[in-house]
């Protein structure tokens, strides 16, 4: 089992993970969407977010993309990680933890003291909470978020759907500082 930053070359695996967290591409070109089935959209945000694969980890088994986790910049010191996902038949098997640990290594690392998130996934919600000691600061109606992506001069769109019938977005935070003395304390 390995997690490392994600490479151009892991595009196609990537998306293929997102897909199975309910993203959808889109293809403006050829007038429309790749992905069926948009019927649990209730609104859109009113900016888009970048992915940026600089800011992107990516877990392995074997040499099979499984796990993809993306962050950015929010200001001088506070990250937010805009998607993390594993994919179904790997869940509980460490992924989710190993990249969850990296994003926060780097995000310390180069500065940020404060790392936030949003989900509508109850379980996922919990799970940051056990795991990495988020807390919840905030909740809002789902509005769903347009993404996109640079590949060569192509520009990849999708839309990250979240969890049918799930309304509520709850916005989530965890102290870096807190998180890694802990740590060092032991
Ligand atoms: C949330 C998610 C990323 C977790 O990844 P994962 O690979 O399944 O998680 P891991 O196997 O690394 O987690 C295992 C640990 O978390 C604990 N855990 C698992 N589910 C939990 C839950 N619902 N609540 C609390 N703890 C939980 C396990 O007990 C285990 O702890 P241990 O290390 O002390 O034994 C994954 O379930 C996922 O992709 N979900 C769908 C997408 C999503 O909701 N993304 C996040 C919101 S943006």
């Amino acid at each position: 089992m390995a997690v490392r930053k994600t490479r151009t070359s892991d595009l196609q695996s990537v998306l293929d993970v997102l897909r199975s967290y309910h993203f959808k591409l889109l293809d403006p070109v050829n007038g429309g969407v790749v992905d069926e089935n948009f019927g649990d959209i209730i609104s859109l945000r009113n900016h888009a977010c970048e992915l940026d694969l600089g800011n992107a980890f990516v877990a392995v088994h074997g040499d099979q993309v499984v796990g993809f986790a993306h962050y950015e910049r929010q200001g001088e010191t506070t990250v937010k990680q805009t998607l993390m996902s594993v994919l179904p038949e790997h869940h509980g098997r460490g992924y989710g933890v190993k990249l969850q640990k990296a994003l926060m290594d780097e995000a310390y690392a180069r500065g940020a003291k404060k790392l936030i998130t949003a989900t509508d996934n109850p379980k996922a919600k919990a799970w940051y909470q056990k795991k990495f000691g988020f807390i919840v600061i905030g909740t809002e109606p789902v509005r769903h978020r347009l993404h996109f992506l640079r590949s060569g001069d192509r520009i990849i769109w999708g839309i990250h759907y979240g969890f049918p019938g799930e309304k509520t977005l709850s916005i989530m935070s965890c102290d870096l500082e807190k998180f890694f003395d802990g740590r060092q304390k032991g």
